[in-house]
């Protein structure tokens, strides 16, 4: 049965839903939660995002990340540049438009009954957060859960505050940061050696991943030394975005459009334009 169902695209692609900022919850230096309320449900499947749009600014593409259920939108966003600033100027009770769902979803109606080990790096964890609630909820239909996190340092690890609950879901986290401050318990490095010492059955399990793109990179690769066939790795692309409704190609990657074909795709569909610098 399919249960984690795809939303249909909105009616026209340029037609933004009204949305009020409700919070803003800081997660680390730089990102936040911010909910919204769209004055009623908004169905989207997790993997999927919205083109966030501030009046009179601009527009940028960000991932889902609340529970696919959640009475609010929230969506995790570190400020980097014109929009993501303005969006961390707001106060709650501001107005924006969110256009979506956009884009193809993490693939669990496929993962059922087998291991699955999530990785993420920095705020790319955003778009499996709500992967992981769903996942949670329906936790027996799956095998093992694995969830690795990679930041740069303690502080940049997203949603900690959660992990508990994570863990009562038997969701078995390891964390890993680059520059460890004083008093962190866990290892010192990239997320990569965490996969490298996970015990995994490669014939059962599937690999989902996002973060930056040189790490999902390293990742893919870990993944197939490992034995992981390329149609069991799961990536998250991002790309400049305008339209997100597969018109402009803005986001052209080879022959495929981020927006329309992804931003999730297997290993096995993106691998050859994954190894071209600037693509
Ligand atoms: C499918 C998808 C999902 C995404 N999900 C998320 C998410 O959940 N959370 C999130 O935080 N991001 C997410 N992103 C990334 C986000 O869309 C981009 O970071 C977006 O560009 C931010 O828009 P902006 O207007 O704030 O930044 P922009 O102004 O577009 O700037 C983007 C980058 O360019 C640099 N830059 C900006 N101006 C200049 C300049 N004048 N000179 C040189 N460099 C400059 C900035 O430092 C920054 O690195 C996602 C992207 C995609 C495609
Ligand atoms: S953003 Fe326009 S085609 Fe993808």
């Amino acid at each position: 049965m399919n249960v984690f169902r795809v939303a249909p695209p909105p009616r026209s692609p340029w037609h933004g839903r009204p949305a009020r900022l409700v919070d803003v919850e800081p997660e680390a230096p730089g990102v936040a939660t911010y909910r919204f309320d769209c004055g009623g449900p908004f169905h989207f499947a997790p993997g999927q995002f919205n083109m966030l749009h501030l009046p009179g600014i601009g527009a940028a593409a960000i991932s889902i990340s609340s529970a696919p259920d959640a009475a609010t939108v929230g969506h995790t966003v570190r400020a980097v540049g014109n929009v993501t600033h303005a969006l961390a100027r707001l106060r709650p009770g501001a107005g924006v438009f969110l256009r979506g769902p956009w884009g193809k979803p993490w693939p669990l109606d496929a993962l059922c009954d087998r291991d699955v080990v999530l990785v993420a790096g920095g705020v790319g964890l955003a778009s499996l957060r709500s992967a992981i609630v769903a996942v949670g909820r329906r936790r027996g239909d799956f095998g093992r859960i694995r969830l690795l996190v990679g930041g740069r340092a303690p502080a940049d690890l997203l949603y900690a505050r959660e992990y508990p609950a994570w863990v009562r879901a038997d969701i078995d986290i390891r964390t890993i940061v680059d520059r460890p401050a004083a008093g962190w318990p866990g290892p010192a490095g990239l997320v990569t050696d965490l996969l490298a010492g996970l015990d995994f059955d490669p014939r059962r399990t599937s690999l989902l991943c996002c973060g930056p793109e040189p790490m999902m990179r390293a990742v893919a690769a870990a993944g197939r030394a490992r034995g992981l066939a390329a149609t069991d790795i799961f990536l998250s692309l991002e790309r400049n975005m305008a339209c997100a409704a597969g018109l402009c190609g803005l986001c052209q990657f080879g022959p495929t459009f981020v927006c329309r074909d992804g931003p999730v795709f297997s290993h096995d569909r993106i691998a050859p334009f994954l190894a071209v610098r600037h693509l």
